[in-house]
């Protein structure tokens, strides 16, 4: 048998945890070979707040996906969501060793430690050190500098930092898995590989993940994500909302939801009848699809209120050529959610679903991104060569601490 190049990815979310295993194949491209989702458990508003039952479902997502697959997942890149990334600019600079003048890769890699060097708070962690652009002698705008001529070298670096609880946390729970984490990859980053062209980075987009127990606005503009910012609201208040109002189960609120939820009441159709018992009660009701719409519609209306609010808070609305692309599961299946989206937000608005076979679903997104973000992306291959160390250390740094706490 031939020695498979494999790859894995796990998005941890609020209410899905979601394993993937891709194949790489003889054309470099990303074949997925197994598909695992768990329930996902412990975890609130995008935090992990008990590690034991999220390592549970991350364990329940990562067989599944090794079943389907036929293969171990020993190893996985995995996601950081949660509502406290701070993206922070600091600049490099260093001066290119070699006698002929020739950037080599070590000089990269020295400019890229000089720009690491900032004041971390202490509550924070950096997951990653992106570079904006590079500058030779001034000459700005530079991707890859490597095999240029130069004796100054600059790099203007992005730095990403999530909160330690959280990224302790999640990685402390993978590990738990028996599955080592090779890399953090924040969810806008993830899922703006499968969702957005370069054009539309750099002419200026929102991407809008509406998911479980959050949704996520970031900005990508002149090519990089400018901004990102987490609401504490998501499809989950949906469900909350339809088993208050109905006097029903979470679960049976869930299923209605998904079979007859609808965004709108000017969308909703009054013939479109259902049953359904009461908690408690042995009669079987009737409503129809007009009065749950009369439930779901204040949510999606705030959730989206509250988008746009984001959004003009910060000056983008009008900024966006490109408009909104709107992911995750948590609203797009709504019938309607579209022309609410359109309505609310005041600017063009597609759907975000990656294109590939067999998972041509918007909450799939992160974990196909952060497949897509690892493979297609060679610096950051380069960063993760050149970072293993540090990475095994921050791994067995936060080891000890789990032991020491727990
Ligand atoms: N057919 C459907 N119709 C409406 N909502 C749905 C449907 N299927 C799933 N959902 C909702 O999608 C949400 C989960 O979406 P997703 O998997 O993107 O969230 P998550 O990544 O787990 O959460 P988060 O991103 O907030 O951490 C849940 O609220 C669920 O009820
Ligand atoms: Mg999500």
């Amino acid at each position: 048998m031939r020695n498979r190049n494999i790859i894995s990815s796990i998005d941890i979310g609020t209410s899905r945890i979601c394993a993937i295993i891709a194949e790489i194949n003889r054309d470099n491209l990303l074949e997925i070979i197994g598909i695992g989702v768990s329930p996902s458990m412990g975890i609130k508003k995008g935090a992990i707040i008990d590690i034991d039952s999220t390592t549970k479902s991350i364990i329940n997502a990562v067989e599944k996906a090794e079943q389907m697959a036929d293969s171990t997942i020993d190893s996985a890149f995995i996601n950081y969501t949660g509502g406290n990334i701070s993206l922070v600019k600091n600049k490099g600079i260093v001066a290119v060793r070699s006698e002929n003048k020739e950037i080599s890769e070590e000089d990269t890699e020295r400019v890229m430690q000089t720009a690491r060097v900032v004041a971390v708070p202490t509550d924070k962690e950096i997951i990653d050190v992106i570079p904006l652009e590079f500058i030779v002698d001034g000459y700005s705008g530079i991707k890859d500098p490597i095999g240029m001529v130069g004796t100054r070298l600059e790099v203007d670096a992005q730095i990403i930092m999530g909160s330690k609880t959280s990224v302790r946390g999640l990685v402390s729970s993978v590990q738990n898995s028996k599955v080592t984490p090779k890399g953090i990859i924040i969810n806008p980053l993830a899922a703006s590989k499968v969702l957005l062209t370069e054009d539309e980075k750099d002419l200026g987009v929102a991407l809008i993940d509406i998911g479980g127990g959050t949704s996520e606005i970031s900005i990508f503009l002149g090519g990089n994500l400018i901004f990102t910012k987490t609401l504490p609201i998501g499809g989950n208040h949906i469900t909350n909302d339809i088993a208050i109002g109905l006097r029903i189960p979470l679960s049976l609120a869930e299923k209605v939801k998904n079979r007859y939820g609808c965004a709108l009441v000017s969308s909703s159709d009054s013939s479109l009848e259902f049953d359904f018992q009461r908690i408690g009660d042995q009669q079987k009701l009737r409503t129809n699809q007009q009065y749950l719409a009369e439930i779901i519609e204040p949510r999606v209306l705030e959730i989206l209120e509250l988008t746009k609010k984001e959004l003009n808070n910060h000056g983008f609305s009008t900024l966006l050529p490109v408009g909104a692309v709107i992911t995750g599961g948590g609203l797009h299946s709504l019938k309607g959610f579209y022309e609410a989206s359109n309505q609310i937000l005041e600017m063009p608005v597609r759907m975000g679903i990656p294109g590939y076979f067999g998972m041509e679903e918007p909450f799939y997104s992160v974990a196909v991104g952060v497949l897509e973000y690892v493979h297609k992306n060679k610096q950051y291959k380069q960063r993760l060569a050149n970072r293993t160390n540090e990475i095994t250390n921050i791994f067995m740094m936060i080891r000890k601490w789990v032991k020491d706490y727990f």
